[in-house]
C-alpha cells in the first residue's frame, strides 16, 4: 500500500502525486528495457548482414521498384510475409531482416488489399504478370486491383538511374562504378513493363 505521510522523496506516495517525477522515472524505465531489446539487433549479423546471394537491383528492377512506389502498390500489398503457419502455407517462408538490407526504403507496407509479394519471385510467368498489370480482370474476373495499361508503352526514364544509384551507394549499397555508368545503357530501350516484371520476378526468391 502506499504511504501517503513518509518524509521520503521517492515512496510510492510521493510518485504517484507528482506528475514530473513521475514522467522521468517512467521514462528510465522504458528507455532500459526499450535498449536491452533494440540495440542487440544493431549489431547482429542476421539483422544486418544481406542473406546469401542478395545483390543490390541492377538498373532494370531499381527503376521497376521506383515505378512501384510511384503507382503506390504498396497502398494495397505489403512485403512481409509473417512467421505465423497461415502465412508461410500461403507465401512460402517467412521473410528475413537480411533480404532487405538494400532496401531504401522498405516497401513492407501495413495494407493487404491485396495479397503480400514479397515471394512473388517466380510464382507466375512474365507474361502472366504482363496480362495481369495491363488488365487484372482479364485473368482475375473478379479483381478489384487498378490496371495499369501505360506501363506496356512507357519508355524507362534511365537519366534518373545514376544519381539514383549513388544516392543509394551513399547509404551503403554497394553498387560500383561500372554499375553506376552502365545503368543508363542497361534500361534503353526497356518499358515500364519491363522494369516492373524484373523487380517483381526478383522479390523473395533467395529464401526457398
Ligand atoms: C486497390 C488495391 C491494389 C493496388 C493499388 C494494387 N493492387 Fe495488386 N492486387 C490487388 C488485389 C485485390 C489482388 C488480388 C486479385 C488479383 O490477383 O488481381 C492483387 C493481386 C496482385 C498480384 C498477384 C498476387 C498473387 O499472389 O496472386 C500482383 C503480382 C500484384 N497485385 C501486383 C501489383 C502491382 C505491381 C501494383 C502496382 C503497380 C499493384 N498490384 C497495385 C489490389 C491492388
Amino acid at each position: 500500500m502506499s504511504n501517503h505521510s513518509s518524509h521520503s522523496g521517492f515512496s510510492h506516495g510521493n510518485i504517484e502525486s507528482n506528475n514530473g517525477l513521475m514522467i522521468v522515472l517512467m521514462l528510465i524505465v522504458l528507455s532500459v528495457g526499450g535498449l536491452l531489446e533494440i540495440v542487440p539487433l544493431f549489431f547482429q549479423k542476421s539483422t544486418t548482414q544481406p542473406v546469401a546471394g542478395l545483390k543490390p537491383y541492377d538498373a532494370l528492377r531499381l527503376a521497376g521498384r521506383d515505378i512501384y512506389e510511384r503507382e503506390g502498390c504498396y497502398n494495397c500489398h505489403s512485403q512481409m510475409v509473417r512467421p505465423f503457419r497461415a502465412e508461410t502455407l500461403r507465401y512460402g517462408h517467412y521473410s528475413l531482416a537480411s533480404e532487405y538490407v538494400y532496401d531504401h526504403p522498405f516497401q513492407w507496407g501495413s495494407k493487404r488489399t491485396g495479397p503480400d509479394l514479397h515471394r512473388i519471385g517466380g510464382k507466375y510467368s512474365d507474361q502472366w504478370q504482363i496480362t495481369h498489370l495491363n488488365n487484372p480482370r482479364d485473368l482475375v474476373p473478379e479483381s478489384i486491383m487498378p490496371a495499369y495499361p501505360w506501363l506496356m508503352n512507357t519508355p524507362v526514364d534511365g537519366k534518373s538511374l545514376p544519381s539514383h544509384m549513388r544516392a543509394l551507394r551513399t547509404v551503403g549499397v554497394p553498387y560500383t562504378d561500372a554499375d553506376i555508368a552502365g545503368a543508363e545503357e542497361a534500361v534503353k530501350g526497356k518499358t515500364e513493363m519491363d522494369a516492373m516484371v524484373a523487380y517483381l520476378q526478383g522479390l523473395g526468391t533467395l529464401v526457398k
